[in-house]
């Protein structure tokens, strides 16, 4: 293992060490989930990134409702109910023209004007990721409730389906002991160094690449019910952010919206954003890489969630 990039200072000796599977404490994670779940969300969930939502509309489910989605002309991004007006068609099967989209049935026009009870819904492009306030029953804030950014970042967003619930995407985030077992392509060695229900600090270092590895400290927080922030607080890249987001799309079905931020303070970071473009693949192919596991972690805690739910049903009857 050989480490690049800047040196963190030592770090104390642990007191005494556990084996990661005796410091990843079920009891804790859980009562750290339930902290997440507390938290507002404001209505908003996130869709994709901003890049990909484009003059082609597509079709988002959330909640059990399906909804067409697209950036007019104008730049504006339209989220609307994804049934047709006049006789239910399908609309993201239509065409964009100006800020409407046409109807594939018969030509119908459909645009933020809206047209009846078909009305489009708030929506906010935040420069990196596509939001529409769409989950009901949260007191409904007027913009995304969000996490501070590097003013200058290149990136990355990976989006992936799991058979799972939202607070499962979140509770794998809130789990870092599994980071070497689990990840350990990404990550070399990893020591949680500050644990509270609120905030998981870590040092961990990274895979660059073969046997070089770039040490880091970085901290998650749950700003909202949906969402955990990754930030790195020491070492190379400090300030860039990792957002996973969690969206509900319907019954055991959630889709993992995640944003990679990284920014630098190193001369070389000015030609590297110029060629953000060009990094964006590998960025979200690295991050696409550990949400395959991650996905897999998800939905396994969801099944074994669902079997000690029918259990205590059971028992009840
Ligand atoms: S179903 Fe859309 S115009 Fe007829
Ligand atoms: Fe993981």
């Amino acid at each position: 293992m050989i480490h690049i990039g800047r040196r963190l200072p030592p770090l104390p000796a642990p007191t005494r060490t556990q084996p990661d599977w005796v410091q990843a404490d079920p009891r804790f994670i859980e009562r750290a989930s339930e902290r997440a779940q507390a938290r507002e969300g404001g209505g908003w969930c996130v869709l994709d990134a901003s890049h990909r939502i484009g003059s082609t509309p597509r079709r988002f489910q959330v909640e059990g409702e399906a909804y067409v989605v697209y950036r007019g002309e104008s730049g504006r991004v339209v989220v609307a109910p994804n049934a047709c007006p006049h006789m239910g068609a399908e609309l993201h099967e239509g065409r964009v023209e100006g800020d409407q989209v046409l109807c594939p049935w018969h030509g119908l026009a459909l645009g933020p004007e809206g047209r009846g009870t078909w009305q489009c819904i708030p929506a906010h492009d935040d420069g990196a990721l596509v939001w529409a306030r769409l989950i009901r029953g949260e007191r409904p804030t007027e913009r995304p409730i969000t996490n501070p950014r590097p003013e200058a970042w290149i990136g990355g967003v990976i989006r992936q389906e799991a058979r799972c619930e939202a607070e499962d995407i979140v509770a794998n985030r809130l789990d870092p002991w599994h980071g070497t077992h689990y990840h350990p392509h990404s990550f070399a060695t990893l020591r949680v160094t500050e644990k509270s229900l609120d905030r998981l600090a870590v040092r961990v270092a990274y895979r660059a690449l073969g046997a070089l590895v770039v040490e880091v400290d970085c901290t998650f927080h749950a700003p909202t019910r949906r969402s955990i922030v990754m930030t790195i607080t020491g070492g190379d890249g400090e300030s860039s952010v990792v957002e996973t987001h969690a969206t509900p799309m319907g019954p055991g079905r959630a889709a993992v919206i995640e944003a990679t931020l990284a920014t630098s303070d190193r001369r070389g970071f000015g030609l590297a954003q110029k060629a953000a473009p060009l990094l964006r693949p590998f960025i979200e192919r690295r991050a696409a890489r550990l949400w395959v596991e991650d996905v897999a972690y998800a939905e396994r805690r969801y099944a074994m969630r669902q079997k000690a739910r029918r259990h205590l049903q059971l028992a009840a009857e």
